[in-house]
């Protein structure tokens, strides 16, 4: 179902909704969790990215992301990031384009985008285990020993969603307010292996919406949900979907 890239017509659309997923920012040097070279097939995720896991130990989860957001420190934003920056920046009064990622990298913003949900937090941000306290972490000067909580001496973690962790209601609630009313909408190197973002699309659809897959590789199983894919790098695909204007 492969189809010729066209620009997409950005005066169709009011609701523009872009899903997105390591594939995006797999172009600055950051590693996918699943496929060849993925984090989750380098590591023990039920020891250090699971609920399980923060109440049995989180100086052991603090000190696995803090591995990865050195990574992330010296990443740049790339072309896919600018492009969907860049598209939102071209929007007239009445659109709106919001990035519903699930990465936990910040190069959406980086880019430049403003309306951007972060799904599954932030390695930008630690949070108390215990109380309501939480903090923006310089990703270059992160410790790698779990610090204490400055207001009530329990330990931090990074203000990720772990595996069975609920999502942020806040962060729910503006992505399926988006859906809602959602007329196109794209889902961009995400493997679509976990909910709810893998179902976003169903909801793009029963909206109305046009529903477009781009990523390296096919959906497996496909998901009919799509009704284009278009296959290769976001790096490249994006800024062909969303050129300069
Ligand atoms: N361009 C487009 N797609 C790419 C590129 C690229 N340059 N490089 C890799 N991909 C594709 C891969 O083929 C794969 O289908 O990106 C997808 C990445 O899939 P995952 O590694 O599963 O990442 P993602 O879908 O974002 O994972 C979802 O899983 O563990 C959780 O919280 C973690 O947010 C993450 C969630």
């Amino acid at each position: 179902m492969s189809t010729a890239v066209s620009p997409i017509e950005l005066w169709r659309y009011t609701e523009i909704v872009v899903l997105t997923g390591a594939g995006v920012s797999a172009a600055s040097g950051l590693p996918t969790y699943r496929g060849a070279g993925g984090l989750w097939n380098q590591t023990d995720v039920a020891g250090h990215a699971t609920a399980a896991a923060i109440a049995a130990d989180p100086r052991k989860v603090w000190t696995f992301f803090a591995r990865l957001r050195r990574e992330v420190a010296s990443a740049a934003f790339n072309p896919g990031h600018h492009a969907l920056a860049q598209a939102q920046r071209a929007l007239q009064t009445h659109q709106r384009l919001t990035v519903i990622t699930q990465n936990v990298d910040g190069l959406h913003q980086a880019a430049g985008s403003a309306r951007v949900v972060e799904l599954h937090g932030t390695l930008r941000r630690s949070r108390c285990t215990a109380c309501d306290f939480t903090r923006a972490e310089d990703l270059t000067s992160v410790e790698l020993d779990c610090p204490a909580c400055p207001s009530c001496a329990a330990l931090l973690r990074p203000d990720v969603v772990l595996f069975d962790e609920p999502l942020s209601v806040r962060a729910e609630w503006e992505a399926k307010t988006a859906l809602r009313a959602c007329d196109l909408f794209l889902a961009v190197g995400t493997s679509g292996s976990v909910y709810p973002a893998a179902n976003f699309v169903r909801s793009a659809e029963y909206a109305g919406a046009r529903t477009i897959y781009v990523n390296l590789e096919p959906l497996d199983p496909p998901n009919p949900a799509f009704k284009e894919v278009h296959l290769g790098r976001a790096e490249e695909l994006l800024p062909a979907l969303f050129p300069a204007r």
